[in-house]
C-alpha cells in the first residue's frame, strides 16, 4: 500500500510528478486553445458575465485558493475574494448570480466547504467545485467540476491534493484569461510550457530530499520557526507552515515578509530558523531587504531560490534551489521542500507522520 515507503505522506509526496501528469493530461496545448476543459458546462458567455469569484475552502484546499486568486487575478482581470469556510458562511458575504463560487475540497466532504455551495447557491450563484473524488457530495452539488487527478490521499497531511488543486486553478484561470481576451498568447505560451515541465521538475527536487531531510533534523528540536515570502511566496509558506504544525507539531508562523516589522520581527532571535521564500523576481530586491532584517537579529536562514534569483546565495545562510520555472507556478515547485521538511521534522521528533494527534482526514462537523 505504501508502495516501500515508510509513510503515506512520503508516498503521496513522490506521488506528484506522476499527480501532476495525470491532472494536466489532456488538458494542455501547445496553441490555441491552449486549455481543454471539457468537463465545463460553462459557456464563454457565462464566463463573460461573471463579475467576480469567490473561492471558498478550509485548510490546505484554502492556501490553495490563495494562489488561485492570484492567478485569475493577474491573468483574467477578475476581482477574487479567498476565504475559509467556516467565515464565509456566516458573513452574509456579497453573492449574485454574476458570482462565480469556487469551493475546493480534496475530500468533497467538508462540512463548511459544502455548508458555502449550499449558501452560494441558494443566492443563485453558480458553483465550481475543485475536487479529488470523484461522487463526493461536492462534485455532485456543484453546478460544474474540475477533477485533480491525484489518486487516493490517505495521510491527514495533505500534499499532492494541494498540489494538483494548484494546477486545476491555473488550467482554470487561462481558461477564463482566453475567454476574456485579458491574456495575450505570447504569454500564455510561456506558462503552459512551465506547467508541461513541472513533472520532471518535481522528481529533480525529490532527488535533492536529502538536503531538506538534513536541515529538518537541525531544527527539529526548535520551539519555532518562521517562514516568510511575499506574494505567491507568501502564499506557499502559509501552506508550509500549516504542514509542519499539523505533523511535528513545531510552533511556526508564516508572515508576509514586508509585514515582518510592524510586528512579529520582536520574535526573531538569536537562532531563530527563519526559512525565506525568494522566487519572484519582481519581489526579490524586497523580501533581500526583509531577510536581511532577520538576520541582523540573529536569525538562521534557509532561502529557496530558482535559478532566477539564485543570487540569493550571498543573503542567506543556505539556499536552496529550484528548476526555474514561471513566477506564477513557482508554487507547484516551492512547496515540495517545504512537505518534505514537515515530514522529516516529524520523523526526527519521532511522531506518527501519518495520523497526527486531534486531526481526522476528513472533517465532517462544522
Ligand atoms: O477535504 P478537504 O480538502 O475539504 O479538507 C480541508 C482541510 O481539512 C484539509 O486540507 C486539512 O487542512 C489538511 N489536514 C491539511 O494538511
Amino acid at each position: 500500500e505504501k508502495a516501500g515507503y515508510d509513510h503515506f505522506m512520503l508516498k503521496e509526496i513522490h506521488d506528484q510528478p506522476q499527480a501532476y501528469r495525470d491532472t494536466l493530461s489532456g488538458r494542455l496545448f501547445k496553441g490555441y486553445p491552449w486549455v481543454y476543459l471539457p468537463e465545463l458546462k460553462l459557456t464563454p458567455e457565462q464566463i463573460k458575465q461573471f463579475r467576480n469569484i469567490h473561492i471558498v475552502a478550509c485548510g490546505t484546499a484554502y492556501h490553495a485558493g490563495l494562489v488561485g486568486k492570484t492567478a485569475i487575478e493577474r491573468w483574467a482581470r477578475l476581482p477574487v475574494e479567498a476565504e475559509v469556510a467556516s467565515e464565509y458562511r456566516y458573513r452574509s458575504p456579497l453573492i449574485t448570480p454574476e458570482t462565480l463560487v469556487i469551493v475546493v475540497s480534496q475530500s468533497g466532504e467538508t462540512a463548511d466547504t459544502l455548508a458555502a455551495l449550499r449558501e452560494a447557491k441558494r443566492h443563485g450563484a453558480r458553483v465550481l467545485a475543485v475536487t479529488n473524488v470523484v461522487g463526493s457530495t461536492a462534485a455532485r452539488e456543484a453546478d460544474d467540476v474540475l477533477f485533480t487527478w491525484a489518486g487516493p490521499e490517505i495521510s491527514v497531511a495533505s500534499t499532492k491534493a494541494y498540489s494538483t488543486q494548484l494546477l486545476a486553478f491555473y488550467a482554470f484561470a487561462i481558461h477564463l484569461a482566453r475567454i476574456r481576451g485579458t491574456l495575450p498568447d505570447e504569454e500564455i505560451g510561456p506558462i503552459v510550457h512551465a506547467l508541461t515541465k513541472l513533472p520532471e521538475q518535481v522528481e529533480s527536487i525529490l532527488q535533492r530530499k536529502d538536503e531538506i531531510k538534513s536541515y529538518a533534523e537541525e531544527i527539529a528540536s526548535r520551539e519555532h520557526l518562521f517562514f516568510i515570502g511575499r506574494g505567491v511566496d507568501y502564499a506557499v509558506v502559509q501552506e508550509g507552515s500549516l504542514k509542519l504544525k499539523e505533523i511535528s507539531y513545531i510552533h511556526s508562523e508564516a508572515y508576509a515578509a514586508g509585514e515582518l516589522k510592524h510586528g512579529t520581527l520582536a520574535l526573531i532571535e538569536e537562532g531563530t530558523p527563519v526559512v525565506a521564500l525568494a522566487t519572484q523576481p519582481d519581489l526579490y530586491e524586497k523580501t533581500v531587504s526583509n531577510i536581511r532584517e532577520v538576520m541582523a537579529r540573529g536569525a538562521g536562514v534557509l532561502g529557496i531560490a530558482t535559478e532566477e534569483t539564485a543570487g540569493l546565495a550571498g543573503s542567506v545562510d543556505r539556499l536552496l534551489l529550484i528548476p526555474s520555472t514561471h513566477p506564477m507556478i513557482a508554487p507547484a515547485l516551492t512547496v515540495i521542500p517545504l512537505q518534505l521538511l514537515a515530514y522529516y521534522a516529524s520523523v526526527a521528533r519521532g511522531y506518527d507522520v501519518d495520523k497526527p494527534r486531534n486531526l481526522a482526514k476528513s472533517v465532517t462537523v462544522e
